[in-house]
């Protein structure tokens, strides 16, 4: 049906235009009764409960940032079954984000490409919202994804990520520090491990006593990878999200002048499959093995969470796959991790 769907309308609309339209169903199946029916039919089992971060995760996957940039989906995606939402990327100042378009659908790579720039609507509002979400008691795990306010020059980067961590730490479950997006200019420089060593150690004291996490980039040569977890470790931080989209074009099959012409962006879905165990393996060969490794890039089946699980995940999540597969996608995970045991 889905599929179906996809070919004949979703694929023929604007891609952000129907992201919006997405979350406005998204956002009425997390309003009681329709969350009620929609839990029926998606609730994972509870066998699949992963404990991790100090935290009980309902399933091991879970939707990555950039879906929810502002909190406004969390207990729609509840409904739908997934394990947990990191929620943002969200800037201490409200930023409109680069100029549209800024998302294009590569459809026989299964992939998209955008260059949103952190659109969101600030630290304040989302404070305001998770503390509402908050007393609502969400059957899901929120973690909260910050980065860089764009107006904010790369060299006070660290005030600015401690100002969002100072508001936002004490409503999330988890806080995710996003040094890795291909679109805001110079950000992913602060993965150089002298640069990130003392922002690290700034957010963790501003994040007190809630577990920290940072998301790095698949484009990093495996050292830096494997530099950068140590760091993590060495840090104090409860884990690694691994990873955010490629800068990369290698291998696709989408016509050549359409990729030139969608441009700048970070590259998401299916063609990060195989980099993305690549660096999970990297990931986890440097750091202890309770230490949380969250693996995301290039996932959409049951199968590909399974891998990522016995490759050494704590926990999955994925983004792009949603767009391709449909709302019933965490289920469908959920009942095929359940097949798969
Ligand atoms: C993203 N991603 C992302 N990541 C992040 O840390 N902050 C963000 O604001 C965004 N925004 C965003 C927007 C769009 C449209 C996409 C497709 C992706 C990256 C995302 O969280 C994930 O790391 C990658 O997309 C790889 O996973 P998938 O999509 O291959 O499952």
């Amino acid at each position: 049906m889905y599929p179906l769907l996809f070919r004949v309308v979703l694929s023929r609309l604007d891609p952000e235009f129907a992201h919006h339209a997405g979350m406005a169903v998204i956002r009425v199946l997390g309003v009681p009764p329709f969350s009620w029916a929609t839990r029926a039919l998606t609730a994972p089992p509870d066998e699949q409960r992963v404990h991790a971060l100090g935290l009980d995760f309902p399933s091991p996957f879970g939707i990555a940032a950039g879906f929810d940039k502002n909190a406004v989906g969390v207990r729609g995606l509840a409904a739908l079954g997934f394990g947990h939402v990191e929620v943002g990327t969200i800037t201490a100042i409200p930023q409109e984000g680069n100029p549209k378009p800024r998302l294009f659908r590569l459809i026989p790579d299964r992939a998209v490409i955008n260059r949103m720039g952190f659109n969101n609507a600030g630290a304040d509002a989302a404070a305001a919202r998770l503390a509402k979400l908050r007393r609502r008691r969400p059957s899901t795990i929120i973690g909260v994804n910050i980065g860089k306010s764009r107006v904010v020059e790369v060299e006070n980067a660290t005030a600015d990520y401690v100002t969002s961590a100072t508001k936002l730490a004490p409503l999330a479950d988890y806080l995710a520090v996003n040094v890795s997006s291909p679109n805001t200019p110079g950000l992913r420089g602060l993965q150089a491990v002298e640069t990130l060593a003392p922002l690290l150690r700034a957010v963790k004291d501003a994040a007190g006593s809630t577990p920290l996490l940072v998301k790095i980039a698949p484009d990093l040569p495996d050292e830096e990878i494997a530099a950068i977890a140590q760091l993590a470790v060495a840090e104090g931080l409860a884990g690694i999200v691994a990873h955010n989209t490629t800068i990369s074009r290698d291998g696709l099959k989408t016509d050549a002048a359409k990729i030139e012409a969608a441009g700048a962006g970070g590259l998401s879905g299916a063609p990060l499959r195989e980099r993305s165990m690549e660096v999970l393996k990297v990931v986890r060969g440097a750091v202890p093995a309770d230490f949380c490794v969250i693996a995301v890039g290039g996932v959409e089946t049951a199968e590909d969470v399974r891998a990522r699980l016995d490759a050494g995940a704590t926990l999955v999540q994925g983004y792009t796959g949603f767009l391709y597969r449909g709302p019933f996608w965490g289920r469908q995970i959920s009942r095929g991790l359940r097949s798969a045991r």
